[in-house]
């Protein structure tokens, strides 16, 4: 298979790309600041593990970014969109609401995604899949936070997105699912998180050949498959 993982030099992405080389997979593998251990990965999968910058808050840094991996493939398999932040600052009531963070926020993780998709539009075609990373403090039909608004409406809006991309996904005959990756021990969800980064990666790559065959496509679900309410 032929991967695009964004976000991919820490937590959840990084462990996708381990978990896709493990596979035997081809991966693009797309960072914002720095490589961290994708550059140990790719001097050990010099053919199957190719990188580049990709700041999705910036849209003509992912438009270039997009160019080279259409430069280097006519096809994905999977594009998972794992990019994303929730500054720990931002976690408040709204009374201590910065609005142009929420702008931010909403810029990279609602956005961001949408950028990396259209970038790729050519590379998708039957049997590719889109997995926008999201998270249940997206989801309305849930809702127990009272704060945190720049993060949730962000993940709502990409939940949005995720349906609007797989009716138009359906049309090429791809899939578009969004997940929640569990509450993980990253640098976002902090050490007391109890679920592993990489049994994350593990979930969602197999769901992912669920929305590639079109059977889950659509659909806001976790790691583990089970449904979420929008
Ligand atoms: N951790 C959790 O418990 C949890 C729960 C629910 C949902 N999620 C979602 O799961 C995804 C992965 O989270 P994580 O825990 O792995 O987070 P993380 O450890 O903070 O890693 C996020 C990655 O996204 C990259 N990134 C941030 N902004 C970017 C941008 N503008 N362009 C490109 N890359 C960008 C970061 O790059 P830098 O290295 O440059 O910072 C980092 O590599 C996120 O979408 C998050 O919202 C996480």
């Amino acid at each position: 298979m032929k991967v695009c993982i964004t976000g991919a030099a820490g937590g959840l992405g990084e462990a996708l790309v381990r978990l896709h080389l493990m596979q035997g997979d081809t991966v693009f593998a797309l960072y914002r600041r720095g490589k961290g251990a994708l550059g140990a990965l790719e001097a050990s999968y010099p053919q199957r593990l190719t990188t580049a910058a990709c700041d999705i808050a910036d849209t003509a840094e992912t438009e270039r970014a997009c160019a080279v991996l259409r430069g280097q493939t006519d096809r994905l398999d999977v594009l998972y969109n794992c990019a994303g932040i929730s500054p720990a600052e931002h976690r408040v009531p709204l009374e201590k609401t910065d609005f142009d963070a929420c702008l931010a926020i909403f810029n990279c993780n609602a956005l961001g995604a949408l950028r990396v998709v259209k970038g790729c539009l050519p590379l998708l075609g039957p049997g590719s899949a889109v997995i926008n990373v999201s998270s249940e403090a997206g989801s309305i039909g849930q809702c127990a936070r009272a704060g945190e608004y720049g993060y949730c409406m962000s993940k709502a809006a990409l939940n949005m997105a995720t349906r609007l991309l797989a009716n138009e996904a359906a049309k090429r005959g791809a899939g578009a699912a969004a997940v929640h990756p569990g509450w993980m021990h990253t640098p976002m969800g902090g050490p007391e998180a109890p679920v592993a980064p990489e049994d994350a990666a593990r979930g969602i790559a197999a769901l992912a050949l669920e929305v590639k065959t079109g059977a889950r496509t659509g659909l806001f679900f976790d790691y583990q498959g089970n449904p979420l309410p929008w």
